[in-house]
C-alpha cells in the first residue's frame, strides 16, 4: 500500500529556508533603501516618522525576528540587535543578489528554456555598481588598496570599473592617475559623478566602452603602466575570447607592465550541505548559471594569464567574497 503524503506538513527545514529567503529579501531591501545606513547613523530608526510605510515597519520586524535590529520600549524605535554588526558589512551582497540581479531571478524560467535573452532584461547597472562596491569597500579594499604592486604604478586603468570608487581611492591614496571604463552607461554617469565630487578630474577619466573591444592606437591608453580589474573577469570568457582579449591588452596599453585581476572564482571543493556555504558562492554560482555565464576556477585562470603572454607572479586568496582571488601578472614575451 502507498500512504498519499501531499498532505502533510514539509518538516521544520525547509520552514526555515522559506523563512530565510524572506530575510535575505528584507536585509536586501533595509540596505537599498537606506534602513542600514540610517541604523548605522543615527543609531536607530523610528518609523512613526510620516516617510515611513507598513512596508518599511515590515522589514523591520522581518529583522528584529532574524535578531539584526531589537525594539526599543518605543514600540516604533529600531536599534542594532546582536547580528547587526555583521548583517550590516553582508548586507549589499543581498542588494547586488536580490535587487540589482533581480531581474534574471525573476526570468530564470524563460532565460534556462531559453525563450529569452539575458540581455533583454538586463540588470540594474547601477545598482550592481553600487553594491559591488559597498561590500568591496568593506571586505575587498582593505586588500586590495595595500597591494605593493601599486607603490610603482603611475597610471591605471580599471577595467569594468563600476561606480569608480575603488580606482578613485586607489589614486588619492598612490596620486596616480586613471581611467576607469565601463559597459554600463548607468555606472559610467555614478563613476563621473564620484570623481566629480571628489575634485579629479584632472587625474581621473571615466569611458564608457567594452574592454573586450577596446580599440589599438588611443592616446588615452598610451600611458597606462597597470590594468587592473575586479569581479568583472568572468565577462570575458568563454576561454578562447579570454585569451584573446587578454593578449590584446598587451597592444591596446603598450606601456602596460602589469595585469592585476581580482575575481571570485568557482568553488572546487566537494560541499556535501548548503552549510557548508560562505557568501556569497552559491547566489554568484546560481545567478551566473542562470544567465547561461561560465564561471572559471583558479587552475582555468592561471592557464589563461600563461596562453595569452602574461605571467602570474602572485595569487593572493581574499577570504570575502568566498573563493576571491588577486593574480598579479607581469607582461609576458
Ligand atoms: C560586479 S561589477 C564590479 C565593479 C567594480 N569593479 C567593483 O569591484 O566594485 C562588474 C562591472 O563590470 C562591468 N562590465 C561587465 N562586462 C564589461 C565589459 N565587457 N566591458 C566593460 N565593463 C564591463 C559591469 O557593467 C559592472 O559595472
Amino acid at each position: 500500500m502507498s500512504l498519499d503524503r501531499s498532505n502533510e506538513a514539509p518538516g521544520p527545514v525547509i520552514h526555515r529556508y522559506f523563512t530565510y529567503a524572506v530575510v535575505a529579501h528584507a536585509l536586501a531591501a533595509a540596505e537599498e533603501i537606506g534602513i542600514i545606513d540610517s541604523i548605522q547613523t543615527n543609531g536607530h530608526i523610528d518609523v512613526c516618522a510620516s516617510q515611513y510605510t507598513n512596508g518599511h515597519s515590515y522589514i523591520l520586524e522581518t529583522l528584529r525576528l532574524a535578531g539584526i535590529v531589537t525594539q526599543t520600549s518605543e514600540a516604533s524605535r529600531y536599534v542594532p540587535g546582536p547580528h547587526f554588526d555583521d548583517a550590516a558589512s553582508y548586507a549589499a551582497f543581498f542588494t547586488w543578489l536580490f535587487s540589482a540581479s533581480g531581474t534574471m531571478l525573476i526570468n530564470a524560467r524563460s532565460i534556462i528554456a531559453g525563450l529569452r535573452d539575458p540581455s533583454s532584461t538586463p540588470r540594474d547597472g547601477a545598482l550592481v555598481a553600487r553594491s559591488s562596491a559597498t561590500f568591496g569597500r568593506h571586505h575587498l579594499d582593505p586588500t586590495i588598496l595595500n597591494l605593493p604592486e601599486w607603490q610603482d604604478a603611475r597610471h591605471v586603468a580599471d577595467l569594468g570599473c563600476g561606480d569608480g570608487s575603488r580606482l578613485i581611492a586607489i589614486a588619492r591614496k598612490y596620486r596616480l592617475c586613471g581611467i576607469g571604463i565601463d559597459i554600463s552607461s548607468d555606472a559610467v554617469r555614478v563613476a563621473r559623478r564620484h570623481v566629480d565630487d571628489q575634485g579629479m578630474t584632472s587625474s581621473l577619466k571615466v569611458a564608457e566602452g567594452d574592454v573586450r573591444s577596446l580599440e589599438t592606437g588611443q592616446s588615452r591608453f598610451r600611458p597606462v603602466d597597470t590594468v587592473f580589474l575586479a569581479l568583472m573577469g568572468h565577462d570575458l570568457w568563454p576561454r578562447e575570447n579570454c585569451i584573446r582579449v587578454l593578449a590584446s591588452w598587451k597592444r591596446i596599453f603598450p606601456r602596460c607592465r602589469r595585469l592585476i585581476v581580482c575575481e571570485t572564482v568557482r568553488n572546487s571543493s566537494r560541499l556535501r550541505t548548503v552549510d557548508e556555504l560562505r557568501i556569497p558562492t552559491l547566489g554568484y554560482e546560481y545567478l551566473h548559471a542562470v544567465m547561461g555565464q561560465y564561471i572559471p576556477t583558479t587552475e582555468e585562470w592561471l592557464a589563461v594569464f600563461e596562453n595569452s603572454g602574461w605571467s602570474c607572479v602572485k595569487v593572493t586568496t581574499v577570504e570575502v567574497p568566498a573563493n576571491t582571488q588577486i593574480f598579479v601578472c607581469e607582461r609576458g614575451n
